[in-house]
């Protein structure tokens, strides 16, 4: 092998063994536990919009399954998972649900009290409702 070759080989090697090591740390999706972590925080949540008269009478149509199977999609995307989210827009999928902005607070407090139970960091929190915040706007009504 020519010295070339070996040292480009070696530089190869090192990048992939320094992003590899790094990668667990840095990734929200990781912060937030996984695929497991998320289908946890998923269900915490939906128990929490059960529970929750001032929300709850929103959802007496929907199909939960669905709509868990697409929550958990969304969130695993969003924090850098390797899940492609597979449903409509936010504003398609709100539209004629006249959430207002108390309702949004609402369910952002359940998903800060099932985090808060999963012992996910407050950076962690803080990160994904950063994510979350922008779709406020799409989801409210007009
Ligand atoms: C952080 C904010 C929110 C996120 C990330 C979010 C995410 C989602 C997702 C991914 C879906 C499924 C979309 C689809 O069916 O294609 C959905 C549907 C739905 N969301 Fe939200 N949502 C949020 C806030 C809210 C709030 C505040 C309410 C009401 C209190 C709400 C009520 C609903 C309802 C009722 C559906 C089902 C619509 C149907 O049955 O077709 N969402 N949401």
């Amino acid at each position: 092998m020519q010295l070339t070759t070996l040292f480009a080989t070696a530089l190869f090697f090192l990048a992939l063994l320094s992003g590899c090591s790094q990668r667990p740390e840095s990734s929200l999706y990781q912060q937030l536990g996984g695929e497991d972590g998320i289908a946890s925080i998923t269900d915490g949540l939906l128990r929490e919009i059960e529970q929750d008269q001032r929300i709850v009478h929103h959802f007496a149509d929907t199909d939960i399954e669905r709509f868990r199977k697409l929550l958990a999609e969304q969130l695993c995307e969003l924090s850098g998972g390797p899940c492609r989210y597979s449903g409509g827009t936010m504003q398609q999928s709100h539209t004629g649900f006249n959430i207002s902005l108390a309702d949004y607070d609402a369910l952002v407090d359940g998903l800060i009290k099932v985090m808060q139970q999963q012992k996910i960091s407050i950076s962690a929190q803080n990160q994904l409702l950063a994510l979350l915040a922008p779709m406020y706007k799409d989801i409210s009504y007009r």
